[in-house]
């Protein structure tokens, strides 16, 4: 099997030089959340610490219509089957196995976005199938298409997908025999148009699918929206038939979610209060930055929702690197997504307020500051087409 170099280790020279700043390094580059896990996460966790017996791979039944409670009241889905959900141990582990859970192999194509989170594409090689990055049904041969990945907001330019995107997707995988599966793990953090304060449209809306869950998994993480990423803890949910394959391979295989964590997402799903709570820490967070980084003559693209800002100064990712590790502050090139982000870096808001305020403070002033400035705005200048 044939996987790539894990991009992050590329990032050690832009790293180290970031952290030589004599005010210490601003670490934009990777999503992990910094806040606390809530205090009524931590409680449950800590509730359910005796625990002899084995956990059920399926999650308890109260842990599942919990969950199906949560896509009716944070997503417009009224109707998930608690026997359509699973927990997962983090949403990664999923993605990355999912092609080989259902059966996938050679022959088979996985189908993912242009720009996207990585582990699409080692899914499908984990799997021996073979990935195939496009955004539009066109780029995607005669070949048999296993599995179509969608991801909204998307990771990393923040776009979101509206239900008739969505229903157009379905529509297709479904006549060309596709299971669909949308990871939907920055739902919670819209920020700009319509997303600002409606729900970011899930895979299982009845606009988007049609009343049927036939095919089809939303695929939900807890690691973003309440700081539980140490924890690992996600799940999938949609198609009661697809599910029970799952199941059937993770049972076997010991893919269980442990028992305090089932106990721990359980009382996530069920409490707004911090998801809400942090979404405004986020906020505020994106706001110092977008603006710092437009102060600086980088734009930003897309970026409606979700954790990051897609950022360009209109040249090579690298460059923007090199440039912004200077001034102490670390991003992820966009080439770490696919060729379509050569001229965009990532910028998470995943960093205390204090860091975020530095951050913006050296954007704003500087020598290397002004070399971005410039570039930014000459880019700018020479394309009268904007
Ligand atoms: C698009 C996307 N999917 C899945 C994940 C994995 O999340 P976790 O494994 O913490 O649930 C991430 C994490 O950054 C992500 O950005």
């Amino acid at each position: 099997m044939q996987l790539p170099d894990f991009p992050w280790d590329s990032l050690a020279g832009a790293a180290q030089r970031a952290r030589s700043h004599p005010d210490g390094i601003v670490d934009l580059s990777v999503g992990t959340p910094v806040d606390p896990t809530p205090a009524v996460v931590q409680e449950a966790l800590r509730a359910a610490a005796d625990a002899p017996g084995y956990p059920q791979t399926w999650g308890t039944p109260d842990l599942r219509e919990a969950v199906a409670r949560w896509y009716a009241r944070r997503r417009q889905v009224p109707d998930v089957d608690p026997d359509g959900v699973l927990p997962t141990v983090g949403s990664k582990e999923l993605v990355a196995w999912l092609p080989t859970l259902l059966g996938m192999g050679a022959g088979d194509v996985v189908v993912h976005p242009e720009v996207a989170y990585p582990t699409y594409d080692v899914g499908a090689r984990i799997a021996g199938a073979t990935p195939v990055a496009a955004d539009g049904t066109a780029q995607v041969g005669p070949g048999r298409i296993g599995l179509v990945w969608v991801n909204s907001p998307s990771n990393p330019t923040g776009r979101v997908l509206g239900r008739a995107h969505l229903a157009k997707v379905v529509e297709w995988a479904r006549s060309r025999g596709a299971v669909v599966a949308s990871d939907e793990c920055y739902a919670e953090l819209g920020w700009e148009g319509e997303w600002a304060d409606r729900p970011v449209p899930s895979l299982l809306d009845p606009g988007v699918c049609g009343g049927s869950h036939e095919g089809l998994l939303s695929v939900y993480s807890l690691s973003k929206q309440s700081n539980l990423a140490g924890y690992r803890a996600a799940f999938v949910a949609g198609d009661p038939a697809l599910v029970k394959r799952l199941l059937e391979v993770r049972k076997h295989a010991g893919m269980i979610v442990p028992w305090p964590v089932q106990r721990a997402a359980l009382a996530a799903v069920d409490d707004d209060a911090h998801v809400v709570e942090q979404k405004a820490r986020y906020a505020g967070r994106r706001a110092v930055l977008r603006e710092a980084l437009l102060a600086a003559g980088l734009r930003v693209d897309h970026s409606e929702a979700g954790l990051y800002l897609w950022a360009s100064a209109g040249e090579p990712a690298l460059q923007t690197v090199d440039r912004l590790a200077a001034l102490g502050i670390l991003v992820a090139p966009g080439t770490f997504y696919g060729a379509a982000g050569a001229q965009h870096v990532r910028v998470a808001l995943t960093a205390p307020d204090e860091r975020i305020s530095a951050a913006a403070t050296r954007l704003r002033s500087g020598p290397a500051v002004r070399a971005v400035r410039d570039v930014g705005q000459d880019w700018w200048t020479s394309r009268t087409d904007r």
